[in-house]
């Protein structure tokens, strides 16, 4: 067994019991095993009502996320991704099934979550300055000056921005802005950190390092993050676990642990073969999920 198949080793996430097959290689597609739910999503259904009618968004989907863990979401673009991720915040009610963090129902955005979206751009106010932006929740919370501080110029730092505290967001190239929005994140230093597709509107480089830096702030501060993102290859790089959706109306159409190495290069672990193997499953399945295939389906054909 060569290290590309060791199981990640992170010290905060529990390990799971993984299967492997007599040739000591652990199957494409994994279910992931039960662990202590932190965050629970249970029948989660949402339909959308509108003039032109309802539409089901989200038809039922069930998944847990273990404290510490960091999974990514991925399904084809209208799949309800941002939709199960509000739902998870809190900011929008589910119209069947439930969240619940610690065994309590989520109903309005628990204290404990932070949200980092794709448009970095609006979630920035533009008249404070890079370290006030940073600093706003912390107030909010009514946390005493010299913590803020210290937790400000911590983030500042995990993020690489220590040098720019009081450059004003529209100042900074748009990487540079989602780095102020994740520092905002990590200084408010939340149980869950909840991310939509917060790198699809960076260059490819600046998206590389972002990847580098989630990773790094995840295995420092022990998070438990569930990371939206349509690339196929940016879930796999990522993630300890990618859960797949199928098309509108959304179920999760299969739960892959992604046993790469927990120690992730951008071009090692890219050109392993273990992260061909399972970049290969995950974009089959997504395909599947494009043409309309549905776990539910083969079941029932079964
Ligand atoms: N506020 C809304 N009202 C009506 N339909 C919506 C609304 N938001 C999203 N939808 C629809 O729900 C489906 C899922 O959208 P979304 O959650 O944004 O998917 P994704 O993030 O995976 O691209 C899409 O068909 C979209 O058009
Ligand atoms: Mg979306």
């Amino acid at each position: 067994m060569t290290s590309e198949h060791k199981h990640p080793t992170n010290p905060v996430v529990s390990q799971s019991r993984v299967d492997e097959t007599p040739d000591g290689r652990i199957p494409v597609g994994k279910t992931i095993p039960d662990e202590q739910p932190m965050l629970s999503v249970q029948n989660l259904k949402k339909i959308y009502h509108t003039d032109a009618g309802d539409m089901e968004a989200i038809r039922n989907v069930t998944f847990d996320l273990p404290k510490g863990q960091l999974a990514c979401l991925v399904g084809p673009s209208g799949s309800g991704k941002t939709t199960l991720l509000k739902c998870i915040a809190g900011l929008m009610e589910p119209t069947a099934g439930e969240v619940t963090l610690h065994g309590q129902q989520v109903t309005g955005p628990p204290k404990s979550m932070a949200v980092v979206f794709q448009e970095y751009g609006r979630s920035l106010f533009p008249w404070l300055r890079v370290a006030e932006n940073v600093e706003l929740p912390l107030k909010n919370q009514g946390m005493d000056k010299s913590k803020r501080h210290h937790l400000v110029e911590e983030a500042l730092d995990a993020v690489g921005l220590s040098h720019v505290p009081k450059s004003y967001p529209w100042q900074l190239s748009g990487g540079m802005q989602q780095r102020v929005a994740i520092a905002r994140a990590v200084a408010y230093q939340p149980e869950v950190l909840l991310m939509d597709e917060p790198f699809a509107a960076v260059d490819a480089q600046t998206r590389a390092d972002l990847e580098d830096l989630v990773r790094g702030v995840w295995q420092k501060l022990g998070v438990s993050i569930l990371f939206v993102t349509h690339d196929i290859d940016e879930s796999v790089y990522l993630g300890e676990r990618v859960i797949i959706l199928s098309s509108s109306p959304t179920i999760v159409q299969e739960d892959v642990l992604v046993d790469l190495p927990d120690e992730r290069d951008q071009l090692e672990t890219r050109s392993s073969q273990r992260f061909s193997e399972l970049r290969h499953h995950v974009y089959e399945q997504i395909q599947l999920a494009k043409k309309g295939f549905r776990p539910e389906d083969a079941v029932a054909h079964s």
